[in-house]
């Protein structure tokens, strides 16, 4: 479902160039590392955010699905529509709020309320292999 979702989602004119964003890659390998550093109820598992993602042990869109039940397809579409919203910028990828606001400032980072109490951003690094992964797949397959 995700591939056919990838596929509808053109641009016709080519102005916003909607980022590739392989719908696999974020199913396998993206969407348990977004869920489990950005989908708690008080960050990105709410619709309250224009980045958010559900999914198992975080916020479920159906209230009825148990806690640790597998995504929902629903889950699956929503959470990498709005992933793969977060990866336009304004000079491409590497320029967008999704690959910038997780990481220090002084790496680039864009300043984010999701640092904790001292300060310290979700990845210490642009180093750090989650962070690798999520560059890795919004840039497809570039590295930081
Ligand atoms: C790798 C994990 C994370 C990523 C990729 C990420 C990404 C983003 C992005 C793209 C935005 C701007 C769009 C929006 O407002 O939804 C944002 C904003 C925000 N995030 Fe996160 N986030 C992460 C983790 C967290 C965590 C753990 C928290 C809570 C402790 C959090 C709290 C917030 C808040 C309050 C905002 C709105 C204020 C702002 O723009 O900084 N985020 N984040």
């Amino acid at each position: 479902m995700l591939a056919a979702m990838a596929a509808g989602c053109t641009d016709p004119k080519g102005e916003l160039a909607i980022p590739a964003a392989d719908a696999t890659v974020f199913q396998t390998t993206v969407y348990p590392i977004l869920l489990r550093d950005c989908g708690f109820t008080t960050c990105h598992g709410t619709s309250d955010r224009f980045f958010s993602v559900f999914g198992p042990g975080r916020t479920r869109l159906d209230p009825e699905t148990a806690p640790y039940d597998p995504a929902t397809p629903y889950e699956l579409a929503i959470s990498y529509t709005r992933a793969r919203s977060m990866i336009l910028g304004p000079a491409g990828p590497t320029s967008s709020l999704l690959l910038r606001k997780p990481i220090p400032l002084a790496s680039g980072g864009a300043g984010h309320k999701g640092n904790d109490p001292w300060g310290r951003s979700v990845y210490a690094s642009i180093d750090d292999a989650r962070y690798v992964a999520l560059y890795r797949w919004a840039t497809a397959s570039r590295t930081p």
